[in-house]
């Protein structure tokens, strides 16, 4: 699929700065898209920046915003300007681990504006403008654990059940727009998440580069993806039990894993 010719020529990753973002980003430029790069770390977007236009020939804007603030539709709206946003990647998101009644609730409601908020705002703003153009297509990043609650990552999984739910909804809806809307949902893979979320990327890691060309292979043919045939069968493993069983399988693994973190 040429995704220049079918979305526009700009593209708007969150997270750009590392791991599953960046791999969008490197993907995006190979393919001669111009790139507007979110992130809090304005030196890795710079770096990358410089490092794509320098490869690829394309043109990129470095919009180093914080998106669980209240200010950050206004700073996006200054970075990207008049260009047309063909393509929204709404990656950036962060998990944690451990009791929730030990968690601080400062960190699980930023968490709740970073992974569920933002991209909601950021989807609103930008459609406007696709279903305008009557093109475009949305990512949202789900996750394996949202198709199961998740214990001791209580509000991770939900923020990422609350993506799969966008997307899979977001799907239906625009497509008389011609807007191609996909929940990725990535299992365990090699990134800084791990180090954030004091988790690991589990016995099978998938790397980012499998992560992007799933989502881009399955792009406008599906609503949801799951990375990896190990994860599918994770996921899917999910649907044949009762609620509670299922519940409590998840409970067991997680408490093993993640309980006293
Ligand atoms: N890795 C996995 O195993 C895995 C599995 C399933 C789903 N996911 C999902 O994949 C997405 C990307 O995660 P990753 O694995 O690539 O982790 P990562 O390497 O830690 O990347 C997270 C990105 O989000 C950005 N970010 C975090 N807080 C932000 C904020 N307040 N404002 C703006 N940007 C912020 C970070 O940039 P700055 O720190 O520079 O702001 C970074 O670029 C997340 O939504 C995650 O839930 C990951």
């Amino acid at each position: 699929m040429d995704l220049k010719q079918k979305y526009g020529e700009w593209a708007l990753v969150t997270g750009a700065s590392s791991g599953i973002g960046e791999e969008f980003a490197r993907r995006f430029a190979s393919e001669g898209l111009n790139i507007i790069l979110l992130a809090r770390r304005k030196d890795r977007l710079e770096k990358l920046s410089e490092e794509l236009k320098l490869q690829h020939k394309i043109k990129t804007v470095v919009c180093a915003v914080d998106l669980s603030t209240d200010s950050f539709l206004e700073e996006i709206k200054r970075c990207v300007g008049e260009r047309e946003v063909g393509i929204l990647v709404n990656n950036a998101g962060f998990g944690s681990t451990g009791e929730f009644v030990n968690a601080s609730l400062e960190h699980e409601a930023k968490m709740v504006k970073v992974n569920c908020l933002a991209p909601i705002i950021l989807t609103h703003h930008f459609v406007e403008q696709m279903r305008a153009l009557k093109k475009g297509a949305i990512i949202f990043l789900g996750s394996t654990v949202a198709f199961q609650p998740t214990p001791f990552m209580t509000t991770y999984s939900a923020t990422k059940a609350f993506n799969l739910f966008m997307g899979d909804a977001l799907w239906w809806e625009l497509k008389k727009y011609n807007i191609d809307v996909l929940s990725l949902n990535p299992g365990g893979t090699a990134t800084e998440f791990q180090r954030i979320a004091s988790s690991d990327a589990g016995p099978i890691p998938r790397t980012t580069k499998n992560v992007v060309r799933t989502a881009l292979k399955t792009l406008g043919r599906k609503p949801t993806v799951v990375d990896g045939l190990y994860n599918k069968l994770l996921s899917v493993s999910s649907r044949f039990g009762t609620r509670r069983l299922t519940v409590g399988i998840s409970g067991l693994i997680a408490k093993k894993l993640y309980s006293a973190r």
